[in-house]
């Protein structure tokens, strides 16, 4: 199994360039199969779940062709079967945009009850909700879910929570049905809004992505495009934290800045300094934080994908800070690897209570999941002595080329293959 071992103590400078957005590629290659035409996807980052996500659709029966390292063309006239099942699909959360799309354009779907990282319950209720009040029968049998219509109808729909699967999910199914859909309630995330780009760019009729209420007409056909993934926000703000919490000055390349406003917004109460470019931010951090109090909540609020990251930060900052997780509730999985790096987090309920230390110590350490892994490698990057993660398996399925980005900016990490990797790393950095 490989890791990433780290030596802590670089501050990072440099720029570093940020792909695309992996939620909204996930979805939009999913979507793309929704017409019979050939449709053209750039800026798709090229990491483990895109590449299941990928195989899952060629096993359906789709064309699916690699033009290069980040661009996909997907010809979906040749879907034969509508069943989506496999090992790798079983573990991938976005597996259920195929259950839109597939029900969007032929009215019947089968796909594998969605699994992704543990860090909560994380049901698919509001989505079924949405595919049942289009007229879709839903059930749940042999682990697969099942839904199919004679007719998909246009409706009005309220979700109970913001979702964004099921907001995106209920777009698709709504764009190739028959009439009117409001969904009330909806999420408003960067890439809900993109995938309604990417599905307007091929004929769909969605208006008001991007607020709450989101109205689409239905269309009989969707036709051929070629459309570019947005900046991956995640992505940017993962660099961004580092800079912050190892110290430098890094320039984060190719990004929106208005989606990253709620992260910058931290990075300034803590101490560092941002400034804005049409499409890059710099951070610049002495490595000196301050504390504070940051509270998880769909878009335009805090990411709760980045609430890893903040709270490794947080760990090292001057005084007690709160983390209080609104979205997922078993998302403090990281902790306790935290607190072998020398942490001091005590979590009740859904509130991490942070006291920072004056500095992290290197450990052995297990990537729990996708954004604690990548934040476990952050407070490698500052600690003082060896880190090494295990489990990146986890960090590859949404970070491309994480270590050779963080190596360019000056970070001393390495991907170990075996021990003997593991053991010449640490000599050579002793
Ligand atoms: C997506 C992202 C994930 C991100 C999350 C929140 C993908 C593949 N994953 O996940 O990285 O952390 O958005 O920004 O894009 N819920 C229900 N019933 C449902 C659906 C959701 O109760 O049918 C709840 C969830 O348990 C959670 C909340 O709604 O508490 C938000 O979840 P949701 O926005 O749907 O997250 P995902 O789409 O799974």
């Amino acid at each position: 199994m490989e890791q990433y071992v780290i030596k802590g103590g670089n501050p990072l400078n440099g720029e570093v360039e940020i792909g695309g957005a992996k939620n909204a590629a996930l979805a939009i290659l999913a979507a793309a199969i929704m017409t019979d035409e050939t449709v053209t996807v750039g800026n798709v980052p090229n990491v483990r779940d895109i590449k299941v996500l990928l195989q899952a659709i060629e096993e359906i029966g789709a064309k699916v062709e690699r033009v290069d390292a980040h661009t996909v063309r997907i010809n979906g006239s040749f879907i034969q079967n509508v069943s989506v099942d496999n090992e790798f699909i079983r573990r991938i959360r976005a597996s259920y945009y195929l259950l839109g799309a597939l029900l969007g354009k032929y009215k019947k779907a089968e796909v594998a009850l969605p699994g992704g990282c543990d860090i909560g319950s994380r049901p698919i209720d509001l989505h079924i909700k949405g595919f049942r009040a289009l007229g879709a029968s839903v059930d749940i049998a042999h682990g697969l879910v099942v839904a199919e219509a004679k007719n998909l109808v246009g409706t009005h729909i309220y979700l109970d929570k913001v979702s964004v699967g099921a907001t995106i999910n209920i777009m698709m199914a709504a764009a190739m049905a028959t009439g009117k859909t409001v969904i009330e309630n909806a999420a408003k995330e960067p890439h809900v809004v993109d995938v309604a780009n990417f599905l307007n760019s091929m004929g769909a009729n969605i208006r008001g992505a991007g607020t709450d209420v989101i109205r689409i007409v239905g269309v009989e056909r969707l036709h051929k495009t070629e459309y570019s993934v947005i900046p991956d926000q995640i992505e940017a703000g993962t660099f961004m934290f580092a800079a912050a919490v190892a110290g430098g000055d890094v320039l984060v390349k190719n990004v929106i800045p208005k989606h990253l406003e709620a992260t910058t917004a931290k990075l300034l109460e803590v101490g560092c300094r941002v400034r804005e470019f049409d499409d890059a931010v710099r951070v610049i951090s002495d490595g000196r934080l301050l504390h504070t109090q940051v509270t998880t909540l769909p878009y335009p609020g805090f990411p709760t994908d980045m609430q890893p990251q903040m709270a490794v930060l947080l760990g090292i900052a001057d005084g007690t800070s709160t983390v209080t997780e609104s979205i997922f509730e078993n998302r403090f999985k990281y902790v306790d690897e935290l607190t072998r790096m020398g942490a001091s987090i005590k979590v009740e309920s859904n509130i991490a209570i942070i006291c920072g230390v004056d500095r992290y110590t290197g450990a052995r350490v297990n990537a729990p999941d996708l954004r604690a892994g990548a934040a476990l490698v952050i407070a490698g990057l500052a600690a003082e002595g060896v880190t090494i993660v295990d489990d990146i398996y986890y960090i590859e399925r949404g970070y491309e080329a994480f270590e050779e980005k963080l190596k360019a900016i000056g970070a001393q990490i390495e991907k170990a293959a075996d021990e003997k990797d593991l053991q010449k790393f640490i000599l050579k950095v002793s």
